[in-house]
């Protein structure tokens, strides 16, 4: 997977448009491709949860509530929601994603599974009012998102007063870190300035799901550091009832250092300094 600099988009519109065409690429790619053996399709459709058991843990029971996944890719976290009971609403901007989402639904016999094609800027509108009693994203979604202000407003009219927000996403230690090679091996810099306001842009070939795949497409992704996630939702309406940080993370990022930890999860190789990689957080709806 060679990746390399892209030149810096002339707006947030013109990045999410780009990233729009990227999503939509590699979503069919991910659900029946090479992309598909990361993803777990096989023994996920045959009854495997794509869910970390501390997701379950803190969310805690979900059946008969309502839940909005947000950027619900091609629907694998949605609807291991709806199989543990859960009413689930998955949204989305890829229409390639929300194909293969209910597509899957259909295969699964989840009848009562929705899947809107919206913006995450648009999402309060387009769901006209409606309201959930769970808010579930992460894993690889905010890092999508231009402004995590206006994403904490729109999701503070999703949820219902009293309601959670509840995301996993990798730790701000990952977003800006890549191993360099020295002459003592491959040692971790620092990539990304996280008090630098802009997208990080790449070009390049492949996907995290599969590296092998041809097509070439544009990304930009903004890193966060804790603070602005936490002050978005505090100021957004929104209480923190906790926040977990683990040393295992939903994709590997660099296979040299990590090795897989459990279905869908991997962690750094013995005798590597450990950090967090991941963490999750649980927010109440004030
Ligand atoms: C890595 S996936 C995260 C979902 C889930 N963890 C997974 O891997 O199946 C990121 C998703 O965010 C969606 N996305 C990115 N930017 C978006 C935006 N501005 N509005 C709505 N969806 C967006 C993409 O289409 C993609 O499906």
């Amino acid at each position: 997977m060679a990746w390399r600099p892209a030149p810096p988009p002339s707006s947030d519109e013109v990045a999410i448009a780009e990233n729009h065409e990227s999503w939509d690429a590699v979503a069919p790619v991910h659900a029946q491709g090479g992309g598909a053996e990361f993803y777990r399709i096989e023994q996920w459709l045959a009854g495997e949860c794509k869910l970390g058991p501390w997701e379950i843990d803190e969310l805690g029971d979900v059946a008969g509530k309502s839940l909005l996944h947000m950027q619900c890719h091609i629907g694998t976290d949605t609807l291991s929601w709806a199989r543990r009971g859960a009413r689930v609403t998955g949204l989305d901007f890829a229409q390639n994603a929300l194909t293969e989402a209910r597509r899957f639904a259909e295969i699964l016999g989840i009848d009562d599974a929705h899947f809107v094609h919206s913006t995450v800027a648009s999402a309060a509108d387009t769901l006209a009012g409606e309201q959930f009693d769970i808010l579930y994203t992460g894993r690889g979604a905010l890092c999508w998102l231009p402004d995590l202000d206006e994403w904490a407003s729109v999701c503070a009219r999703l949820v219902k007063p009293g309601g959670l927000l509840y995301l996993e996403e990798s730790t701000p230690f990952v977003n800006t870190l890549e191993p360099r090679e020295t002459s003592e091996g491959a040692i971790f810099a620092p990539k990304y300035d996280l008090f630098h306001d802009g997208p990080i842009s790449e070009i390049g070939e492949g996907s995290y799901a599969d590296p092998n795949w041809e097509g070439e497409r544009v990304t930009h992704c903004w890193e966060y550091r804790y603070d602005t996630v936490i002050n978005a939702l505090v100021n957004n309406g929104f209480e923190i009832e906790s926040m977990v940080e683990r040393d295992e993370l939903f994709f590997d990022p660099w296979p040299d250092k990590f090795e897989p930890s459990r279905p869908n999860y991997w962690r750094l190789k013995e005798g590597e300094v450990r950090f967090p990689l991941s963490f999750t957080l649980k927010a109440r709806r004030v």
